[in-house]
């Protein structure tokens, strides 16, 4: 089955082709065009722009995602797009294109959640190698949960953030430090060149580590880095101490909160998943901490920022989940800025 994913929720317009055989995902091509350069300039995504970039460049992404998996419209059995999370100007252009393609192809529309889009990152390419139940731990620019899985296409999310996001708090932490924007990347950059890592006296709170329930907070993370770089004399000097030592909380409380949640709930599988999975020292925090029983798999790096061959991977396990359901209705979809899992 060939299906044609689409991806507009934030600032990434993304077009893929994947081919769903039996439990595995085979991507044909995978283009984003990426608006970074112009949202770095601000320190975060303006909606406006997003929107009117995507409209410019959405077509011309679609045209090179077919081109290059060597396929024409006719042949696809099913389009796919994110219809939420996300912003609504952005998710509107992607919806509205798909609308179009459904209407003039003649093709079904699979409806995806942007977070479903990040788990099932994780099933391409794995041919039947991840076994349920499993625990996915989604840490994005704008979500961090706990989802708790019986079976394919079937989320309870266990614990979620109170306030910021994790990669939130690396993108508003990068920004008091004066960095740019996206601050994941950057500040885990200058963290790997931090010396005095173990003599280092940055000390950070990590909120609600101990708390008996599964949620997160950060936004406490946030207002001590405030803080702590309005009394700093040498800020210049310890930039790289103080990205180790951000990072180093940011992480910590994801593994110490997800570890709690394996235990409570025997799964037999971990996966992470969202654009902070890119992040080297939390994957390796979670190799080291993770009992040897449990399968961890994270997506393959160009899968764990936005892209829309993850999109069309959820929609291939939707699409076998709710057969019985009609995905005929194309004028139904609709965006749903806060859908949930
Ligand atoms: O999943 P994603 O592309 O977009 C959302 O759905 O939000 O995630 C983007 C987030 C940003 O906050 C960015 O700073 C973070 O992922 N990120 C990272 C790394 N690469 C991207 N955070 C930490 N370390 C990284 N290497
Ligand atoms: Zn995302």
């Amino acid at each position: 089955m060939y299906i044609l994913g689409i991806e507009t929720s934030c600032d990434e317009s993304a077009a893929a082709i994947i081919k769903g055989d039996k439990e595995n995902i085979i991507v044909l091509s995978n283009i984003i065009s990426s608006q970074i350069n112009i949202h770095s300039k601000y320190g975060g995504v303006i909606p406006e722009v997003a929107a009117r970039e995507h409209a410019i460049n959405l077509i011309p992404t679609i045209d090179k995602a077919l081109k290059k998996a060597n396929i024409s419209l006719e042949k696809i059995d099913a389009l796919s797009v994110t219809i939420g999370p996300g912003l609504i100007s952005s998710l509107l252009s992607g919806i509205e294109t798909v609308r179009v393609l459904s209407y003039i192809y003649k093709k079904n529309i699979i409806p995806v959640n942007h977070l479903a889009g990040h788990i099932y990152a994780n099933f391409i390419n794995r041919r039947r190698i991840i076994s349920f139940p499993l625990l996915s731990l989604i840490v994005s620019g704008g979500h961090t949960l706990l989802v708790y899985m019986k079976n394919h296409y079937d989320f309870k999310v266990i614990g979620e953030t109170r306030d910021d996001a994790a990669g939130e708090a690396y993108d508003k932490g990068a920004k008091m430090l004066g960095l740019s924007y996206p601050g994941g990347p950057i500040i885990a950059k200058l963290a790997q060149k931090a010396k005095d890592k173990k003599s280092s006296n940055i000390v950070f709170p990590q909120p609600m580590v101990n708390s008996n329930n599964l949620d997160f907070s950060f936004s406490g993370l946030k207002t001590s880095l405030l803080y702590k770089i309005k009394e700093e004399k040498k800020l210049k000097e310890k930039i790289n101490e103080y990205c180790f030592k951000y990072q180093e909380a940011i992480n910590n409380t994801l593994v110490k909160k997800t570890i709690k949640a394996i235990n409570k709930y025997k799964v037999k599988t971990f996966l992470l998943a969202g654009g902070v999975s890119a992040n080297t020292d939390l994957k390796e925090r979670f190799k080291n901490h993770l009992n040897k029983d449990i399968s961890f798999f994270y997506p393959n790096i160009q899968y764990t920022t936005d892209n829309a061959a993850m999109i069309a991977s959820a929609a291939y396990f939707n699409y076998y989940k709710n057969k019985e359901k009609s995905f005929k209705d194309k004028f139904k979809i609709k965006a749903d800025i806060n859908i949930k899992l």
